[in-house]
């Protein structure tokens, strides 16, 4: 049993040193007539990953996006997705390893859930499609629904349909593009829920979102998105941490409440508060991705 475990582990060593590449975009630009709607884009996203992409609306989001799916080529630079890159990214054999969810809804209105997710399963030639359906409807929380029209769907409903469509055919490479906008707090934990499961299976997820929530509840990394270029990237709890100014917010018994530094002289205010047990509350102050994203970007993520 030892020696099959041995290559498991270095295989997941090497993934974590990049060399399965899922997503290589490298000095991408983008033009529409004069304006610049990408600039000086690098991505990098390893098998296994949730990668987000934050930025308000008009940064750029979509676009990438359609770049990284085959439906627009970049201007300047190389996209390269699963080690295919140009008309490549248009092919079936790269198109059936993908699952793409976007605002395009496409569903037949006046043919229920299962009907719609039975069409799209068999476009992708799934196996067993019904077991396969089942699944994900169990998995979204929506098997009550199967049955219903698609125009009687509710918009969390409609955004948990769409994510199983893009889940039919088991992709290895999922692109969700604001996959829970405007939606309940019950479908948006749903669909976390959903791709939580897909990323345990070794699924790789990019995401666009301006919700800064999303994606310090899910994303392994982010990147900020601004005016078509990135602000910053890293590891949510790196950049908080980065960010930090180390101070300490106090709340105390009688309802005052004061902003500590770590210092001598705030150390002796703190201990004469906790002898005389005058303190009702206590936090380090460690900022948001979205007042990060405000402090790097000079705007909101809104
Ligand atoms: N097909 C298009 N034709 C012209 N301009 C576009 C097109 N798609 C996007 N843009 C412009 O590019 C910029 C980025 O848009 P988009 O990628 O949709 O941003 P986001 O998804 O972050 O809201 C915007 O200024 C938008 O107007
Ligand atoms: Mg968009």
């Amino acid at each position: 049993m030892q020696s099959r475990a041995f290559p498991l582990k270095l295989r997941v060593s090497n993934q974590q040193k990049g060399e399965y590449a899922m997503i290589d975009v490298t000095h991408v630009y983008k033009y529409f007539r004069e304006e610049t709607a990408l600039q000086d884009l690098d991505v990098h996203v390893g098998k296994g990953e949730i990668y987000g992409f934050l930025g308000p609306s008009g940064s750029g989001k979509t676009t990438t996006i359609h770049l990284l799916t085959g439906q627009m080529k970049p201007d300047i630079g190389s996209v390269t997705v699963m080690g295919k890159t140009g008309d490549q990214l248009k092919q079936p054999d790269f198109l059936q390893r993908i699952g793409v969810m976007t605002e395009a809804t496409g569903l037949y209105q006046r043919l229920s859930v299962m009907d719609n997710l039975k069409l799209a399963a068999d476009l992708y030639g799934v196996k067993a499609p019904e077991k396969r359906i089942n699944e994900l409807l169990a998995l979204t929380g929506l098997t009550e629904a199967s049955r219903k029209r698609a125009d009687k769907l509710s918009k969390g409903m409609m955004q948990r349909v769409l994510l199983i469509r893009a889940l039919l055919h088991e992709p290895e490479l999922l692109f969700l593009d604001e996959p829970t906008a405007a939606l309940d707090p019950a479908s948006t934990k749903k669909i976390h829920e959903a791709l939580l499961e897909q990323k345990e299976n070794g699924v790789t997820i990019f995401l666009t979102t301006h919700d800064m929530e999303e994606a310090e509840a899910l994303c392994d990394r982010v990147a900020f998105l601004h005016h078509g270029s990135i602000q910053k990237s890293g590891v949510p709890k790196e950049l908080r941490r980065e960010h930090a100014d180390g101070s300490i917010s106090v709340e105390l018994q009688d309802g005052r409440r004061y902003r500590l530094i770590q210092d001598e002289k705030h150390a002796d205010r703190l201990a004469g508060w906790m002898k005389t047990g005058s303190i009702a509350a206590i936090q380090t102050n460690v900022p948001t991705l979205g007042d990060i994203f405000i402090e790097v970007t000079g705007r909101e993520l809104v």
